[in-house]
């Protein structure tokens, strides 16, 4: 296959063609929301999987069924690949939770309209490219990324699935309607994770105890998270994810970027980052 096979442009976006077939992409836009979904936002490697964890468990008040019987796409699905879902998006009870990695300018009609909640996680870039760069080398959905420095060119160049990561952050960054948007980064979670949960179940409109609240939280750090069958990604088969390779759950860190980026690499991202973002108010923890 050669890369333009890989990948579908939707809205100018590379999505991954095997998981986005068109019939799947007509069914998403014209989906509905309900004023009462929960809908995490991120760019892939910024921490989804982990929300997959912690939303679910803030919502239960606690309770650790779900996370426990339900691979995380199952509890938390791709609002994106409603079509393919285990259980059709509409079947589900309210509260609905959805993860996706679309853009703003991506969204459905209905999301404009009936306004659901959102949480839109952030990661330091160069984070998200170093995690990125392992996770292409295992799974099967994308061809051969080339050497790391050619998949950095692509990756700052929006050549890579789900398309660029300063488009995706800065159009998520500008949304109308803010006030039902919680902005999070993966570092303050890394930083705080009690006070990180707290803040989303307060988002959220779930008021739990101290003591709920420490529970998710210790449940959540990396070490106890990367435990979970239902959330490890050990149910794909090798031959989609081969974790062999690179587990899905990798390091679990900020600041890997310095063990992976030669000095080279780190100039010419920061020259793109510097110029990609000189619009951006918003402070973020690794400037
Ligand atoms: P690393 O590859 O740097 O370890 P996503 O789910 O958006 O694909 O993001 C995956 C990244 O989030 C991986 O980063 C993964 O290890 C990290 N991650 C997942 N769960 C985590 C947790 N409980 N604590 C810290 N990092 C976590």
């Amino acid at each position: 296959m050669t890369e333009a096979e890989y990948y579908t442009l939707y809205k100018g976006v590379y999505l991954p063609t095997k998981v986005h077939p068109p019939e799947s992409l007509k069914y998403y836009e014209e989906f509905t929301f309900r004023p009462d979904d929960i809908l995490i936002v991120t760019y892939p490697k910024s921490g989804t999987t982990w929300m997959q964890e912690i939303v679910p468990l803030i919502m239960s008040g606690g309770d650790p069924a779900s996370v426990e019987t339900l691979p995380n796409w199952v509890r938390v699905p791709w609002l994106e690949l409603g079509q393919s879902s285990t259980h059709k998006h509409e079947e589900r009870p309210s509260p609905r939770m959805f993860a996706t990695h679309f853009q703003y300018n991506m969204m459905p009609p209905s999301f404009f309209d009936v306004k659901p909640k959102v949480i839109y996680v952030m990661r330091n870039p160069k984070d998200v490219f170093t995690s990125a760069f392992h996770y292409y080398g295992i799974i099967s959905i994308v061809g051969d990324q080339g050497t790391q420095s050619e998949f950095l060119h692509k990756f700052l160049d929006g050549k890579v699935m789900f398309g660029s990561w300063f488009d995706h952050v800065k159009g998520w960054l500008n949304a109308e309607d803010k006030e039902r948007i919680m902005y999070i980064s993966y570092e303050e979670m890394i930083t705080d994770l009690k006070d990180s949960v707290a803040r989303m179940a307060q988002f959220l409109e779930k008021s739990l105890d101290a003591q709920v609240i420490e529970k998710i939280a210790d449940r959540c750090v990396f070490k106890n998270m990367k435990q979970n069958k239902m959330s490890n990604y050990s149910q794909v088969p090798r031959e989609f994810m081969d974790q062999t390779k690179s587990e899905f759950l990798r390091k679990g860190i900020a600041g890997d970027w310095k063990n992976q980026l030669t000095v080279a690499e780190v100039e010419h991202f920061d020259a793109v980052y510097k110029d990609r973002m000189k619009d951006v108010k918003y402070t973020f923890l690794w400037d």
